[in-house]
């Protein structure tokens, strides 16, 4: 990968890669087709990170559906798509990590205390080993598009970063690659973190500014009858994640919740 994307650099094309840990949906294919406009060669990696998962995660059990993959990269256009293996990306001596200051601390962070830093480090090796100019991430994973956007700046990594719209099912459940382990039961339910999201949307631009009254309201809807238990709800400033004591005109909607086994996370912004 290294050697191709030098050989392509040379000859001056501009390089757009998307990382995905595989088990590709509709919403991978948007930021496929999204970084096939922006330049003239397309990586898509596929390579489920192991550092980011905690113990007791899903590493193990993480969908891992190549065959199918590969036709989707194809048909959204990729020349490449760079699957290396978790040997490669973490030889045994491997020891070095990226950390970064409370951003990466709080929300999924407080949850899950190394999966950023695994998301950073790996992304950072993506970006070493394909050299693009610009990478896609979805916007469903908020905080990982807001952190990645930070360490590009703080490390000078002239890395554009582009975020791709969450692609939803019809009911408004949004595209994510663990809706796989949901019963046909749970599956029934699971629109209702967007149904809350969108909720609160409508309740900012009618005027309500207290944040905690709707994360009140939307806990109770989100857990009757449904099986989920949410683990937060949050206000925050879209560009620095910092909590919103009273709401402003410009705020992110962030909630995490369990349903089952399975963590599900979603999110809405407000302008
Ligand atoms: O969003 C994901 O699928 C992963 O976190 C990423 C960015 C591919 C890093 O492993």
């Amino acid at each position: 990968m290294q050697v191709l994307a030098r050989r392509w650099r040379r000859k001056g094309y501009t390089i757009a890669l998307v990382p995905t840990m595989g088990a590709l949906h509709n919403g991978h294919l948007s930021l496929i087709k999204r970084a096939r406009r922006v330049a003239d060669k397309l990586v898509v990696s596929i390579f489920v990170n192991p550092t980011q998962f905690g113990p007791r995660e899903d590493y193990s059990r993480y969908p891992r559906t190549f065959a199918a993959d590969k036709n989707k990269c194809l048909a959204g256009g990729a020349d490449v798509i760079f699957c290396p293996t978790p040997e490669t990306m973490y030889p045994p001596a491997f020891g070095t990590w990226i950390e970064m200051d409370e951003l990466t601390s709080k929300l999924e962070g407080a949850a899950r205390p190394t999966h950023l830093r695994g998301v950073c480090t790996v992304v950072l090796k993506l970006f070493n080993i394909v050299t693009p100019d610009v990478a896609v991430f979805g916007q469903k994973d908020f905080q990982q598009g807001v952190v990645i956007k930070r360490m590009a700046a703080d490390l000078n990594l002239g890395v554009k970063i582009i975020i791709g719209a969450t692609v939803r099912e019809p009911d408004g459940l949004a595209l994510s690659s663990r809706n796989a382990y949901l019963t046909t039961v749970q599956r029934q339910t699971a629109d209702v973190l967007y149904r809350t999201l969108t909720w609160a949307k409508e309740q900012i631009i009618a005027g309500k500014n207290r944040p905690a009254a709707l994360v009140r309201h939307m806990t109770e809807v989100i857990e009757l009858d449904s099986g989920f238990k949410v683990e937060y709800i949050e206000f925050a400033d879209p560009w620095t994640l910092k909590r919103q004591k009273v709401i402003e005109p410009q705020t992110v909607v962030l909630i995490a919740a369990q349903l089952g086994r399975t963590r599900f996370i979603d999110n809405i912004i407000v302008k």
